[in-house]
């Protein structure tokens, strides 16, 4: 089965919320066709865009849409449409993927590409969407949702900001160094091929390892990257291959299409095993200007720095820390997790992993988790994780320890340890030994997720 294939179970979910379904006033809400590829990329191309066409989101709504597409298609393409006046009004799409948590793969879906026409906002039809999409991931098995969106908005949908998105370091243009005349430069950058996947892969492995949660790349996903179709084309740029003038491999970078405020977007880049990673930064640099401001001209957008979105920490930030003078703070992953208890069941594993190298090892006893109107309950059994279910505290029996809702995903997904969410919030709280079970279960380590999108 295909990522993106309906299951049965799928159908029937659909079925249950009765697609296409009738919002009202003209309003209907239904799974889009590959006819609604053109009309929806205009659309989406007009909101992104505001006062200009965003060219390269409408590029990419029409290859989502198109039924080739390896992994969404458009049977994972959500429509509004008011029938009235034949006009897609909103839109989201769902990409299924597998993600990694301290390596025990998950399934994720992942919503995207969320838009109203302005003339319909503030009428609930993302939140109607909403109910569709995600009993549609659910009936997919997927254990968690992931968005990356504007602030605030998805905490209305059950959504937390439970690990980094993005952040890291700033290189302005006025930084690159230049060639010194008569000097040639000692590397050079080209796309990436197929024949390349064998040896760039294991370095995208290594960067994930450092990562709590990731996105494995298998080789069908290297491919997906680099469609070189004029559909897929419109909108990615292929991965660049970092080699010696003689055609020796030496790295890889990735680097956006798009200009976003000012910069071009930098989400990967790695050395091969023994080769100096400062060593070849200056001929990157400088390839990764010559690209921005190509792309300025073309896009008609300012450009000034690359900025590398690697997260808080990276070799690169080792590598040449006098070029990236700047640093951008982190965003965040907005993650739902419909049955907490599921998760950790399926994370077992790992947690019981944790906990054999803890100061409890071999413990057993429940802990019970309050989230003040739900609660959830782990049980140990020497070390081993019997049952994770949920709980209901009561004003009689609170529990081991408190998280106000969805605050306990900070937790889980090693944002931040418990005694520095007792520092942030109040009404955290745990009794002693609790807490360091809790340090011992979810110590704090960062994640750079390079999601499928
Ligand atoms: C953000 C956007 C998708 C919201 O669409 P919408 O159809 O108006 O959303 P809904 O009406 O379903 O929103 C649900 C609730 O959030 C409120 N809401 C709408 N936009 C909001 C915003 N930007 N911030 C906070 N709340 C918002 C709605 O009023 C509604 O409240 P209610 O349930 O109490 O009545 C739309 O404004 C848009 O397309 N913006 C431009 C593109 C964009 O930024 N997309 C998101 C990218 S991640």
């Amino acid at each position: 089965m295909s990522l993106k294939s309906p299951t049965l179970k799928q159908q029937i979910e659909l079925m249950r919320y009765a697609l296409p379904r009738d919002l009202g006033n003209d309003l209907i809400l239904r799974v889009a066709t590959r006819d609604d590829a053109e009309p929806l990329a205009q659309m989406v191309g007009r909101v992104f865009g505001r006062e200009n066409f965003d060219a390269n989101v409408a590029a990419y709504a029409r290859h989502y849409t198109d039924e080739t597409h390896p992994i969404i298609g458009p049977s994972n393409v959500l429509i509004v449409e008011d029938t009235r006046v034949d006009k897609i009004v909103s839109t989201m799409c769902l990409i299924p993927q597998t993600w990694t948590y301290a390596g025990i793969p998950f399934p994720v879906g992942r919503p995207e590409v969320v838009a109203t026409d302005p003339e319909y906002r503030n009428r609930g039809l993302v939140r109607e969407q909403f109910k569709t999409l995600h009993a549609l991931s659910d009936a997919m098995g997927h254990l968690v949702q992931g968005i990356t969106g504007i602030h605030w908005y998805y905490r209305q949908f059950e959504y937390e900001y439970a690990f980094d998105l993005g952040g890291g370091r700033v290189c302005h243009f006025s930084n690159v160094p230049a060639l010194k005349e008569g000097e040639a430069d000692p590397y050079r950058v080209r796309a990436m091929t197929p024949d390349d996947i064998p040896f760039i892969a294991p370095l995208y492995d290594r960067a994930c390892a450092r990562s709590l949660v990731t996105c494995p790349r298998p080789e069908s996903l290297w491919r997906y990257f680099l469609d070189d179709s004029p559909l897929a084309r419109a909108y990615r740029l292929p991965f660049q291959i970092i080699e010696t003038t003689d055609g020796r491999v030496v790295g890889y970078v990735d680097c956006s299409h798009d200009i976003w405020q000012d910069v071009i977007v930098v989400g990967e880049i790695a050395a091969a095993e023994g080769q100096s990673l400062r060593a070849l930064t200056p001929t990157v640099l400088r390839w990764l200007k010559a690209h921005g401001e190509t792309e300025s001209a073309q896009q008609n957008k300012p450009v000034n720095a690359v900025y590398f979105a690697l997260g808080r920490e990276h070799p690169l930030f080792d590598a040449i820390p006098e070029l990236l003078p700047r640093t951008r703070l982190p965003y965040g992953w907005y993650i739902r997790v419909p049955d907490v208890p599921r998760l950790l069941r399926h994370l077992a594993p790992a947690l019981e992993d944790r906990l054999a190298r803890s100061a409890m090892a071999g413990h057993s006893g429940a802990l019970k988790i309050s989230e003040y109107r739900r609660g959830y309950k782990i049980v140990f059994e020497n070390g081993k994780i019997a049952n994770a279910e949920t709980w209901q505290p009561t004003v009689d029996e609170r529990g081991d320890c408190g998280f106000p809702p969805l605050v306990f995903l900070q937790l889980l997904f090693g944002r931040a340890t418990i005694m520095e969410l007792r520092e942030f919030f109040p009404d955290v709280w745990a009794n002693d030994e609790p807490t360091i079970l809790l340090d011992a279960l979810f110590p704090k380590q960062a994640s750079c997720v390079c999601a499928v999108g």
